[in-house]
C-alpha cells in the first residue's frame, strides 16, 4: 500500500462510482469523504475508510482531513459550488495537504460553473501546493438525460446545431485517467490534463443511437428559448437552467469541438466510443 494517504471527495457521483473501485485496485492508501455514510456504503461497498464530511461544513473537512497527503477534489454542480470547494481547498492548506488533484472540466466558457472552476483553478495554484486539474468535456451519461425521451419515443432533442460538434468523455476513462494521475504522485504536477474522446455531432449521435439500438432514431434541433421553455416545465432549477444556456451558446460556435489524445496518453487505452457506452446503457434508452 502507498505511504501517502489520499482524500477523495464526490466518491458517489457520476465519475467517483467508477473512480473507487479502481483506487482500491491500486492499493492506494484511501480514506473517502462522504455525506452519508450509510448511503456511501451502499453505493460503494464495504472495506473502504469512510469519514463524514461536508463541503458547506468547513469544521468537518478539517477534521476528515487531518494526516492527508493529497486532496482529490471534486463536487457536483451546484450555485454554491465556488464556495463549497472554497472550504476544502482552505481545509486542504490548514491541515498541510502538499497536493491537491482537482476536477474542473473545460475552464474556458462564459458560464457559471466554468467559471467557478477557474477561480478555483487559480486559488488552488496560487496556495503553495502542488496540484494537477483534471479538465475532462461532457460526459457521455449526459445523454442519460438528453436523451431520456428514447424510452419511450424515437426522437431526442436540444438546442445545438445538428452540424456542430462535441468531444464526449466516457466517465470510465475520467475515472481511469484520475486513478492514474492519482497514483503517479509527482509526474503531473502543475499540468492541465483536457481530457475527451471523439467528437460526433447529434446527428451523428442519432446515426450511433440507430445503429446500437437496432431503431431509427433522429435528433430534433429547437431555438434555444423552445428548449429553455422545455427544460423549465422539467423542473430544471433556474441557475442550472442559466448555466446550461450559457454551456449550448458556447457549444454553438464550436468550442466543444476540439479532441485530445490525454485518454491515451496517461491510461494507455484509447477512449471509450460513444458506441460502447451506448451499448453498455442500452436498457436507460429503450422501452420497457
Ligand atoms: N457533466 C459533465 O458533462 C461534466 C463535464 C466535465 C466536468 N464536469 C464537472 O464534474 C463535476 C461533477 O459533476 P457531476 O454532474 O458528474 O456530479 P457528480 O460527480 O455526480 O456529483 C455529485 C457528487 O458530489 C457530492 N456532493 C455534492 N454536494 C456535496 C457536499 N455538500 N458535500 C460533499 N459532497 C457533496 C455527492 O455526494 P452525495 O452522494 O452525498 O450526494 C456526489 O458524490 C462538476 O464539478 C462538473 O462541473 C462535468
Amino acid at each position: 500500500m502507498s505511504e501517502h494517504l489520499i482524500a477523495i471527495t464526490g466518491a458517489t457521483g457520476v465519475t467517483g462510482q467508477h473512480l473507487t473501485p479502481r483506487l482500491t485496485a491500486r492499493g492506494l492508501n484511501t480514506r473517502y469523504l462522504v455525506r452519508d455514510i450509510d448511503k456511501a456504503r451502499q453505493t460503494l461497498g464495504d472495506g473502504l475508510d469512510l469519514v463524514s464530511a461536508d463541503l458547506d461544513d468547513r469544521a468537518s473537512l478539517d477534521r476528515a482531513l487531518e494526516g492527508v497527503h493529497t486532496l482529490y477534489l471534486n463536487s457536483g454542480h451546484s450555485p454554491v459550488l465556488e464556495e463549497q470547494q472554497t472550504n476544502a481547498i482552505e481545509a486542504a492548506i490548514n491541515a498541510g495537504c502538499e497536493r491537491i488533484v482537482k476536477l474542473s472540466g473545460n475552464i474556458d466558457s462564459p458560464a457559471p460553473i466554468p467559471e467557478a472552476h477557474k477561480a478555483l483553478e487559480q486559488k488552488i495554484a496560487t496556495c503553495g501546493t502542488r496540484y494537477t486539474f483534471l479538465r475532462p468535456n461532457f460526459y457521455m451519461t449526459n445523454l442519460l438525460y438528453v436523451a431520456a425521451g428514447l424510452k419511450e419515443g424515437d426522437s431526442f432533442t436540444s438546442a445545438i446545431p445538428r452540424d456542430v460538434t462535441i468531444s464526449m468523455t466516457d466517465p470510465r476513462d475520467v475515472a481511469d485517467l484520475t486513478a492514474t494521475v492519482l497514483a503517479e504522485d509527482d509526474k503531473h504536477d502543475g499540468q492541465g490534463h483536457y481530457q475527451t474522446g471523439t467528437a460526433p455531432s447529434l446527428d451523428q449521435v442519432a446515426e450511433t443511437f440507430s445503429r446500437v439500438l437496432d431503431r431509427d432514431i433522429r435528433y430534433n434541433v429547437v431555438d434555444v428559448d423552445v428548449w429553455e421553455d422545455m427544460v423549465t416545465k422539467r423542473g430544471l432549477p433556474s441557475w442550472l437552467i442559466e448555466h446550461q444556456v450559457k454551456m449550448i451558446g458556447f457549444a454553438a460556435n464550436g468550442a466543444y469541438s476540439y479532441v485530445t489524445t490525454a485518454t491515451h496518453d496517461i491510461t494507455g487505452h484509447p477512449p471509450r466510443t460513444l458506441g460502447t457506452f451506448i451499448t453498455d446503457h442500452a436498457a436507460a434508452f429503450t422501452p420497457d
